[in-house]
């Protein structure tokens, strides 16, 4: 981000203090602040999940792992869904699912999932599923997914799902990578009103995973996909010998591992990043309580995420069902069959607190807010922002026009290594700043230090660190020690060390400045320059590529690529589409770069090292900065030349 970007962002001077009726039922009040950090996890420990065996001790902390609720036995299943119906409730809905196609809904309450989740997990246990053998799951926004998920914690079998737009390397490499043994997909996803083949994708990653030796798959379109004898099984017509109608959910360390989620770093192999089953949890749920103020008796809560990126594990299955929320679950896109698509479901369901990222609320600012006004809304009362900073311009315009200038909005930030939100507003305690996500959650350490590691005072920038673990906190990357203590720990030692930049106010609030490594932000998903660049000089025709990303309106940052070409090749427009369809083929659609720049060569240094800060200035149309360095200087003036925009990818 530019020094005058940051001034405009620290010049931004509107305030919104906690609406007093809010602030009255609020489930956090000021004082939640001054309960010393030990006694308020404690206290979340006993009050937010119910345990087996209660936890002995509450925290083991040996740099860089932690573990927490030592001694105590746990399961997640049993958490979100049978220790609610045995409370009565039973009948409330879990999820009010809205299917892509118009018209297609289903509800189902605590007891029908738990239902569910028991045949699931029978099923799998016929398939040679049991505590500790590892699962896949690549499922579109189904209830299968929160299903699959929920049944294998009760066989405390550790899951990684993969979101449904990865590619089927992607898919193959995390499922070698955690050692999965089952796989569970759909035959088809719809998207925008075409399907997804997510079976065939599947069977493409399985050629290239032998692990995997059994399929489980959900029917969602009905339409004929292949089905390996022996090796894939339909889950509806799946029989279990004496269907037993139960399920014992296993009793699981609170440091067993719950599942991972793989995210990009700043090299081309992802991150299987862990997360074990008590902390999680109980993260997970506390932040879900306070930070959206869930009332589960009254409350119809949405999470506009995926399912297949931390916000929906976090925010859709794991702390909601702990909690006994009632949540929408939509599985299609935002404009479906129309722009007001998302307005018309906050009105079928009553909506009262929406959940969403920055590149939505821009997406729906461009198509403007008359979609927002053909619907009733005032069932609304909180809503939320995560995955990138949230401009001023977007914050006040879904306060406007989404929350008729009266809701308060909490822009919250976190990340798939932290599992749960770490700074955020509480929507009945905290003035709001548009742009700022302001002080840390309750017991949570954080702060801002310079290039030294020494904290810089109110008004200073610098890196976000955290100085004291919190309950869901990665256990560290999988099978990679090394690269997880110098990812996160190594810059300064101590603290955790996040990748982002981060200014503090004269008031202590934080202002969060996006990524300070090689990983790009677009439209909320974390993509590595490295793991483009790789994708691309994988291509037959690539000599060379480097990768970075550019300030983008709608998606916070886009992928620009500059490419050198093998054989003093020229780039053309079929190359160009060439190269995106082949980076989305190794790693997905989100990863197409938006430009692709064709350059007779990079800028490199005298000693062959490509200055990625040139290309970031070409790439943001920025004045040059100094070339001096380089071998041969005329080569940016070229590149600038040359990097005409063009259009940018959905
Ligand atoms: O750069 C920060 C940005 O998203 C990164 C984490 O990405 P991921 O692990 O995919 O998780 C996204 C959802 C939790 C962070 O390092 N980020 C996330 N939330 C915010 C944010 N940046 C600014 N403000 C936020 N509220």
């Amino acid at each position: 981000m530019s020094d005058k970007a940051i001034e405009t962002l620290l010049a931004e001077d509107r305030r919104y203090p906690a609406p007093e009726d809010f602030a009255a039922q609020a489930n956090a009040k000021s004082d939640i602040y001054d309960i010393p950090f030990e006694e308020f996890w404690e206290r979340e420990g006993r009050e937010r999940v119910t345990w087996f065996e209660p936890f002995t001790s509450l925290l083991e902390w040996e740099l860089p792992y932690a573990k927490w609720y030592l001694g105590g036995k746990i399961n997640v299943s049993y958490n979100c869904l049978d220790r609610h119906v045995e409370a009565g409730l039973g009948e409330r809905v879990a999820y009010l699912w809205e299917g892509e196609p118009e018209g297609e809904r289903s509800s189902l309450t605590y007891a029908e999932l738990l239902a569910q989740v028991v045949r699931m997990a029978n099923v799998l246990k016929e398939l040679g599923v049991g505590k500790g053998t590892r699962v896949a799951i690549y499922l579109g926004m189904v209830t299968e997914l929160p299903i699959a998920m929920l049944a294998c914690t009760r066989l405390g079998a550790p899951n990684t799902v993969v979101f449904g737009g990865f590619s089927a390397d992607s898919l193959a490499d995390r499922s070698n990578d955690m050692g999965c043994e089952v796989l569970i997909t759909q035959d088809e996803a719809w998207r925008r009103g075409s399907t997804v083949p997510l079976k065939l994708t599947a069977d493409e990653a399985m050629a290239a995973a032998p692990g995997i030796r059994a399929c489980l798959v959900v029917e969602r379109t009905g339409n004929e996909v292949p089905m390996q004898a022996g090796r894939d099984h339909w889950l509806h017509n799946f029989e279990v010998p004496d269907d037993p109608a139960t399920c014992p959910p296993e009793p699981m360390d609170a440091e067993d591992l719950l599942f991972l989620m793989y995210t990009s770093g700043t090299t081309a192999k992802p991150k299987g990043i862990a997360h074990t089953t008590g902390g999680y949890l109980v993260g997970a749920a506390t932040t879900h309580r306070y930070v959206f103020d869930l009332k589960p008796e009254t409350d119809v809560y949405w999470c506009a995420a995926d399912i297949g990126w931390i916000t929906g594990h976090s925010y859709i299955v794991y702390g909601p069902l702990c909690n006994g929320a009632t949540s929408v679950m939509y599985e299609g896109t935002p404009d479906f069959p129309d722009k007001d698509r998302w307005w018309e479901i906050v009105e079928r369901y009553g909506v009262t607190i929406l959940y969403t990222a920055p590149t939505a609320i821009r997406a729906h600012m461009k198509w403007g807010p008359e979609f927002a006004e053909q619907h009733d809304l005032s069932s609304l009362r909180l809503l939320g922002s995560v995955g990138e900073p949230i401009n001023p311009e977007a914050w006040v315009w879904y306060r406007e026009h989404i929350g008729g200038d009266r809701l308060p909005v909490v822009d919250t930030w976190w990340q798939t290594e932290t599992g749960m939100i770490l700074i955020t507003p509480l929507p009945g305690v905290t003035t709001l700043k548009p742009g700022s996500a302001t002080r840390p959650f309750p017991g949570v350490d954080a702060a801002v230090v310079d290039d030294q590691g020494e904290e810089v005072g109110p008004g200073g920038g610098g890196y976000l660190v955290l100085r004291r673990p919190w309950p869901a906190m990665t256990r560290g990357i999988f099978g990679d020690d090394e690269r997880y203590r110098t990812t996160y720990w190594e810059r300064f030692p101590g603290m955790y060390f996040a990748g982002d930049g981060a200014r503090i106010d004269e008031d202590g609030d934080f202002w969060l400045l996006g990524r300070v490594d090689d990983v790009m932000n677009v439209s909320g998903h974390r993509i590595s320059t490295i793991e483009v660049e790789s994708a691309l000089v994988d291509h037959t025709s690539v000599a060379e590529a480097a990768v970075c990303g550019r300030a983008d309106q709608l998606t916070g940052q886009a992928i620009v690529a500059f490419v050198t070409l093998k054989g003093g090749q020229e780039g053309s427009v079929e190359m160009l589409e060439e190269l995106r369809d082949h980076v989305a083929m190794k790693i997905g659609p989100i990863a197409k770069p938006a430009n692709i720049v064709f350059t007779p060569e990079l800028p490199k240094t005298r000693s062959g090292k490509i200055m990625r800060r040139l290309l970031r200035d070409v790439a943001e149309d920025r004045p040059l900065g100094d070339t001096t360095t380089l071998a041969d200087p005329a080569v940016v003036a070229e590149i600038a030349d040359r990097a005409v925009a063009q259009p940018a990818e959905d």
